[in-house]
């Protein structure tokens, strides 16, 4: 018999008791996203999030292949997580545990040959069908789900539950591009861009569920082309615009981006929508043009500059975030200076800096030329210091000013608040409860390399 999800959902929920629902995220903010979306979809079915393993009754691991020993580390934690469903089916009861996310995606069947625990494996397009998997694992039915369906799974979700004041919202996914060193066209599947209602319709929905920040999310979110309602192809410069007039959207962020697809209409948002944070996380991955093209990334170092210098004239105060990978087949000591010359040039406000790994599959997979793993952690070592040095210079140069920012969670230290100042620095402010999920004056009174801190400013 074939279900529609809501069907199930009734159906399901009509037998179903409060079941508790634990789920491991790894990887990045979709990986997050993701992970909120499937929460909101198992709840009609009585699965209620909880923080830790113990006594669960369905446990889904959702995992990241994006870096080294991916794989590894997710066998490993099956086994240190198992114990928990031992446990329980020794007390008479049942946990379902799922592996979802990428590694499912790229490993599918293989996972449940090597662990026999695992009852579900599920790829990042399928989670919409959910309830139907939960179903026939509930039957005793071992399921893997690595499909790319035609339809979307975007508009099989229920309406997102409360994400509290700073909430994404995802627009587009999946990845054409094919850098050569990497794994998400073949985990994540083609670019696919929502229409631009239905991302309009859902910021209003968050908004009424207490968001005041919204960030754009999606693999190559500014790849995004949606179809608008008269037809028209929307960038993301105008759905940019057209999220900022939504009445209670206060802070509009986007990530993550590609140098190749910046244009004109994005660079005019930066000018133009002041509610745009003036903040940019731009993966350059390397300084040097031959690497750039080994990558297959399409643009040059002084492409990237350029747009740097852009954005810069549109928005004098923005600042910028990047990935940077040290040590891809055949870089040089020239091409690992060409990296550092490009930080130099642009100075950065954060960045996340990887040591190459060999994904299987890839096309750098096949390249020889390999850089030596010594070689790679000392390139690391310099950039990553030259990098801290850069935001812990931009700190510094914070203390003083006063910023606005959202509180979004209690901070560690009793009576502290914590919360992103517009250039996303982590901010901790003593600070009344009362003012959790508000945007409020703060003066920037001092800086470490990580993290700043604050005072609420009285008038
Ligand atoms: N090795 C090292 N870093 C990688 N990244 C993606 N693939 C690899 C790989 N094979 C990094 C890139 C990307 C970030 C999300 O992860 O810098 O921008
Ligand atoms: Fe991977 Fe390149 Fe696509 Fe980013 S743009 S997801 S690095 S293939």
């Amino acid at each position: 018999m074939v279900y529609t999800v809501l069907e199930m959902t009734q159906n399901v929920q009509e037998k179903t008791q409060q079941k508790k629902l634990y789920i491991k995220t790894w990887g990045c903010q979709m990986n997050v996203y993701d992970s909120s979306r499937m929460a909101d979809i198992l709840r009609p079915l009585g699965y209620a999030q909880v923080d830790v393993p113990e006594d669960a009754d369905m446990m889904i691991l959702n995992t990241c292949h994006i870096r080294e020993k991916a794989t590894d580390k997710v066998f490993s934690e099956i086994g240190r997580l198992k114990e928990h469903k031992k446990a329980k089916e020794a007390k008479g009861g049942q946990m379902l545990m799922a592996v979802a996310g990428c590694v499912a995606q790229a490993e599918g069947d293989f996972i449940l040959q090597r662990a026999p625990v695992i009852d579900m494996v599920f790829g990042p397009q399928t989670y919409h069908e959910l309830p139907e998997m939960v179903l026939k694992a509930n039957g005793n039915e071992r399921v893997v789900n690595t499909e790319f369906p035609t339809i979307s799974k975007f508009d099989n979700f229920p309406e997102q539950q409360n994400q509290g004041a700073a909430a994404f919202l995802s627009i587009q996914e999946g990845c054409d591009k094919f850098c050569t060193f990497c794994v998400v066209p073949y985990t994540r599947g083609a670019e696919y861009s929502r229409p631009v209602d239905k991302i309009v319709e859902e910021a209003r929905q968050l908004v009424d569920q207490g968001a005041k920040e919204i960030t754009l999310l999606g693999q190559n979110v500014n790849a995004y082309h949606g179809e608008n309602t008269d037809g028209k192809v929307w960038g993301l410069g105008r759905l940019i615009e057209a999220v900022a007039e939504v009445k209670g959207v206060e802070q509009i962020r986007y990530t993550t981006s590609h140098p190749r697809d910046v244009d004109d209409e994005l660079i005019a948002a930066h000018r133009d929508v002041e509610k745009l944070a003036p903040f940019l996380h731009l993966p350059v991955q390397s300084g040097s043009d031959k690497i750039l093209k080994a990558m297959n990334r399409k643009h040059t170092s002084d492409r990237y500059r350029e747009i740097i210098a852009d954005m810069r004239k549109a928005r004098s105060d923005i600042v910028f975030s990047s990935d940077f990978i040290v040590g891809f087949p055949g870089e040089t000591d020239q091409d690992h200076e060409d990296t550092i010359q490009l930080i130099r040039d642009v100075v950065f406000a954060s960045a996340y800096s990887f040591k190459y790994s060999a994904r299987p599959g890839t096309p750098a997979a096949n390249m020889s030329n390999l850089v030596r793993p010594d070689v790679a952690s000392a390139r690391l070592a310099e950039l990553q210091d030259l990098i801290t040095e850069q935001y812990f210079d931009f700190n510094k140069s914070s203390v003083g000013k006063t910023m606005r920012v959202l509180f979004e969670r209690t901070g560690k230290k009793e009576g502290q608040l914590q919360g992103r100042t517009p250039f996303y620095q982590a901010i901790n402010v003593p600070a009344n409860e009362r003012l959790l999920g508000e945007f409020v004056d703060v003066k920037v009174t001092s800086a470490t390399a990580n993290a700043l801190v604050g005072e609420v400013v009285t008038i």
